[in-house]
C-alpha cells in the first residue's frame, strides 16, 4: 500500500491534481486560491525556486537524523500541520484524521480557532502534539474561555494569528459560487449544492455537515435566538481585533509557549519579543490576505539577523517540497509549518492522505540532505549559494 501509494502521488504535486477533482469548485477555491490574482502565491513559489544549494562531493552515504528540538519539545521531523479553518469543510473529519496522524509520526497539529472540531476532542486525541491556534475574539470573556479551554486540553503552543486585519476577498470563492459577503454566509446556494452534486464521494462524507458550516469552537459564545447567523457574529469577533496591547493580555493569561503568526518586519518581530511572546511564525499566510506581500521566504533572513540566532523562528507559506523545508532551515528557520499540502493529501487519498505528506517530504529531506552531503543543518548552511 505504502509504494503502491508512492508511485500514484511521489510529490505533493500529484496529490494537488487529484484533490482538486474530488471536491466541488467551491470548497477548492476556499482551499487552494490566493487574493487578488494571486501573484503573492507565484511569488512564495518562485522565491522558494530561486534558492539553490551546491552539494559537496563524497560524504557517502548516510541517514540524516530528522530530529527537531523546539519551544522545549522533540518532535521527529522539522515540520508540523499549520492551522487550517474549516479543514472539516474541505473534507469531514481532516482535523480527526490530521490530530491523529501528527501523535502517529510524533509532529506537532495546530487546529484552528474557527475548526469544524473542538478544541477538547483535538486534544485529547493529540496526545500533548496539539497546538491551538487563536484569531483573538473581541469579546475578552471569549478569549479567556479559549485559552482555558486549550489549557484543559493540553494544547502546548498557543499560535496567536496576527495578519488578518480583515477578511481578504476571496475572489476565487465568490466567482465559483459561494455567498461571500451574504448576510447568511453559511447556507448552501443551488450554484453549490449542483457542485456537491456532481462530487458524491466528497458529499457523503460531508453528510456530517448537516447542510451548513460548523464552527465547534466558537457557536457555543454566539447569541441565540437572534436574527444574526452564527457565521457573522464569528467574523463580527475575530476580525481586526488583535492590538500589541490585546497580545500582551493574552500573553499575561497564557501559561504554555505562544507563537505571533504573519510576521513579516524585522521591527515586528522585535515588538513581539518585547511583548513577551516565545517564538514567531513568518508567514504571509500563504498568500491569501494581501496581494502585495513579499515571499515570506525573502524576509526570513533578515528577521532572523534582527532576532539572533537563538530566537525560535517557525516558517509558512509555500511549502509544497522536502527541498522547500530545507531552503527555510538554511535561511534561518528552526521549525517549519505545511498548510494546503495536508488537505490536498485528504482530499487526494482520504484519511491516510495526511499520512501519506508526511512520507513524502520525509523521503525528499533525506534525499536531498544526502545528495548535497550535508548530515546537519550547519553543513547544510553552509551550502547555501544565495
Ligand atoms: C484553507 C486555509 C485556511 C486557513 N485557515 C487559517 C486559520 O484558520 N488560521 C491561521 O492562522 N491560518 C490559516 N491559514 C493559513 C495557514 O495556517 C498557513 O499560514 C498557510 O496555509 C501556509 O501556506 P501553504 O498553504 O502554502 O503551506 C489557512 C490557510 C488555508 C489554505
Amino acid at each position: 500500500m505504502v509504494n503502491n501509494l508512492m508511485s500514484k502521488f511521489p510529490r505533493i504535486e500529484d496529490l494537488e491534481k487529484v484533490a482538486s477533482k474530488k471536491i466541488p469548485p467551491f470548497i477548492h477555491a476556499y482551499l487552494d486560491a490566493g487574493t487578488g490574482s494571486g501573484i503573492t502565491m507565484a511569488r512564495n513559489r518562485n522565491a522558494l525556486d530561486e534558492i539553490t544549494f551546491t552539494p559537496e562531493l563524497m560524504h557517502g552515504h548516510f541517514s540524516p537524523n530528522l530530529e527537531c528540538k523546539i519551544l522545549g519539545q522533540s518532535y521527529a521531523l522539522p515540520f508540523g500541520v499549520a492551522p487550517i479553518g474549516l479543514s472539516s469543510m474541505i473534507w469531514p473529519l481532516s482535523e480527526h484524521y490530521l490530530a491523529e496522524m501528527a501523535v502517529r509520526v510524533k509532529i506537532p497539529y495546530a487546529l484552528s480557532t474557527v475548526a469544524g472540531a473542538s478544541i477538547e476532542d483535538i486534544g485529547e486525541k493529540s496526545k500533548g502534539y496539539g497546538w491551538f491556534q487563536l484569531y483573538a475574539p473581541r469579546n475578552r470573556d471569549i478569549t479567556l474561555s479559549l485559552l482555558d479551554r486549550a489549557e484543559n486540553a493540553n494544547m502546548r503552543v498557543l499560535v496567536v494569528t496576527g495578519d488578518v486585519p480583515a477578511p481578504s476577498r476571496r475572489e476565487e470563492m465568490r466567482k465559483a459560487g459561494a455567498p461571500i459577503g451574504s448576510t447568511n454566509a453559511s447556507r448552501i446556494t443551488p450554484k453549490m449544492l449542483f457542485q456537491i452534486l456532481q462530487h458524491p464521494k466528497w458529499a457523503l462524507a460531508a453528510l456530517g455537515l448537516k447542510g451548513r458550516l460548523q464552527f465547534k469552537n466558537m457557536e457555543r459564545y454566539a447569541p441565540k435566538n437572534t436574527a444574526e447567523s452564527v457565521s457573522n457574529f464569528i467574523a463580527g469577533q475575530l476580525h481586526g481585533s488583535l492590538s500589541w496591547n490585546y497580545l500582551e493580555e493574552i500573553r499575561g493569561h497564557w501559561n504554555g509557549c505562544l507563537l505571533l503568526k504573519g510576521v513579516l518586519r524585522p521591527s515586528d518581530a522585535l515588538r513581539a519579543i518585547d511583548t513577551g511572546v516565545d517564538g514567531i511564525i513568518v508567514s504571509n499566510h500563504g498568500g491569501r490576505q494581501f496581494d502585495a506581500n513579499p515571499a515570506s521566504i525573502s524576509v526570513l533572513r533578515a528577521i532572523r539577523q534582527a532576532v539572533g540566532p537563538d530566537f525560535p523562528i517557525v516558517f509558512d507559506s509555500g511549502i509544497r517540497s522536502g527541498l522547500d523545508i530545507l531552503r527555510a532551515l538554511a535561511l534561518g528557520a528552526d521549525f517549519v509549518l505545511v498548510g494546503r499540502p495536508f488537505l490536498y493529501g485528504i482530499a487526494a487519498i482520504g484519511k491516510e492522505g495526511g499520512g501519506h505528506v508526511v512520507d513524502i517530504l520525509r523521503d525528499e529531506i533525506s534525499n536531498a540532505l544526502v545528495q548535497m552531503g550535508a548530515k546537519n543543518i550547519a553543513e547544510l548552511r553552509q551550502r547555501l549559494n544565495n
